[in-house]
């Protein structure tokens, strides 16, 4: 398949680092296409574990070429850490890495809103990364942004930069909160801006050639559809759409030219930050799943909340993304389970409800309504294809592809590369 994107159906970290990574062996272009520094994307190879945050996960594979495309919020500083902490471990990136000349940038007075956004009293937290994301694509909508095509131009960089300090400053001094050196701040990006910007390109052009050329294309999603500002479950989302058609908007890509989608999911469910959260447990089950699981935030180290998988929800999200197939992850953490369940409905003021509210107070309200499946109580990590897994876990698989009405393309039962299979 010529262009593939791949999304996470659920709250983010369902694997898709993991899985781009399998996939990546077969394309040219791998492009991340919104987001930012808020992801974590885990890479195992080996006895190695690379965490990308803003480079595409492809970047593991020599001679890929890898894209931060213009939907992607890039934090130059953190770029720069994580191109030298790659190069550290031996890899050779930067003839291969291209920065969208329209994505716009994150600075340190963006990573101050994100905090002072978190703990102050006028607004809900909602448990960001800190990353700076949300204040990112807050100034990009209301157009004073700066973007990555400003790094060619030191001068221009310098006067824009300096002029949203102050003006943040001003604002900082209101909140009372420290007020930015812009001289240091300045010194810190001009030398970031130095060795970034050989990298800066209109990487729409490239990626249009290189689909024109008949390469194969990944489109790396961050974040999942639970988290798309539109489609998510607002509040509590991220500032970006997860959806596929970010990868369209963000990555310069045509409608026409998705060939083939890949939605990933987690064999429950995980969630970083607060929100709603029908099927979390708060019992030993949730806290088996985030042991047997490692479920620590990749980014922040947060623990990561449990619980059973949302047919509901992600239902909703496969309609929303068109995906044509399920890349089902962590399987093996559900291997000693005696029992499993799977949400089917919610039930709301006494209804059922089949389809995911749009109103986040009603999904707060939602209590899940579950279906048992017998556990295998089997490892599964060993396991090459489909016959090699115990029949409970195929029937586990087959209640969720007849629940989700789509098909599964992969199964990832670890984190390495062999622990995968196609079915
Ligand atoms: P992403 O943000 O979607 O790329 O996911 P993260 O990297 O944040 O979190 C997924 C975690 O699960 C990482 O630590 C992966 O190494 C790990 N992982 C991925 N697939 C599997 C799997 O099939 N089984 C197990 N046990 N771990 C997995
Ligand atoms: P990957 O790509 C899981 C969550 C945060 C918070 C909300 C808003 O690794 O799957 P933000 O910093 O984006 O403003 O935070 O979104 N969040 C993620 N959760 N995986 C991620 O990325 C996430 N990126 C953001 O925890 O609840
Ligand atoms: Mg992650």
């Amino acid at each position: 398949m010529a262009t593939t994107v791949l999304t996470g159906i659920q709250w983010g970290d369902e694997g898709k680092g993991k899985i781009i990574d399998v996939l990546t062996e077969k394309a040219d272009v791998i492009v991340r296409f919104q987001g930012g520094a808020n992801a974590g994307h885990t890479v195992e190879i080996g006895d190695e574990r690379f965490i990308l945050h803003l480079i595409p996960s492809g970047i593991l594979r020599a001679g890929k070429l890898c894209i931060i495309g213009n939907g992607v919020v890039v934090d130059p500083l953190g770029l720069v850490a994580e191109i030298q902490a790659l190069e550290e471990r031996g890899l050779e990136l930067r003839s291969r890495l291209q920065i969208s000349n329209r994505a716009h940038l994150v600075f340190s007075y963006h990573r101050a809103a994100d905090t002072w956004r978190e703990t102050s009293a006028a607004t809900p937290a909602i448990g960001t990364t800190r990353r700076g994301i949300g204040p990112a694509y807050a100034d990009k909508a209301n157009r004073i942004g700066i973007r990555a095509g400003d790094l060619r131009h030191p001068a221009r960089l310098e006067e824009r930069f300096r002029r949203q300090v102050e003006a943040y400053n001003q604002k900082f001094e209101v909140q009372g909160l420290e007020l930015l050196e812009a001289d240091r701040e300045w010194r810190e990006l001009r030398e970031a801006a130095e060795l970034l910007a050989p990298m800066v390109t209109d990487t729409v052009l490239t990626v249009n050639r290189a689909v024109r050329a008949g390469k194969e294309l990944l489109f790396e999603g961050a974040q999942g559809l639970w988290l798309d500002i539109d489609y998510g479950t607002y509040p509590f989302v991220t500032s970006s759409n997860t959806s596929v058609g970010g990868a369209c908007t963000g990555g310069g890509l045509g409608p026409k030219q998705v060939d083939w989608i890949y939605g990933v999911v987690k064999a429950y469910t995980t969630r970083v930050g607060e929100g709603p959260f029908p099927t979390e447990l708060t019992d030993d089950q949730g806290e088996h799943l985030r042991r047997v699981g490692k479920e620590y935030g990749a980014t922040t180290g947060r623990p990561r909340r449990c619980g059973w998988f949302d047919a509901v929800g992600c239902r909703y999200a496969v309609m929303l993304n068109s995906v044509d197939r399920l890349a089902v992850t962590k399987l093996d953490v559900l291997d000693d389970l005696a029992e499993i369940k799977i949400c089917t409905a919610y039930r709301l003021d006494g209804e059922l409800l089949s389809e995911m509210p749009a109103d986040t107070e009603d999904i707060l309200r939602a209590e899940p309504v579950y279906e048992d499946m017998p556990g295998w109580q089997h490892p599964t990590s060993q396991a090459r294809s489909w016959d090699d897994l115990p029949a409970n876990a195929q029937s586990y698989l087959e209640r969720i592809v007849e629940l989700l009405e789509v098909k599964i393309g992969l199964v990832s039962t670890g984190p390495h590369r062999c622990e995968t299979f196609f079915r």
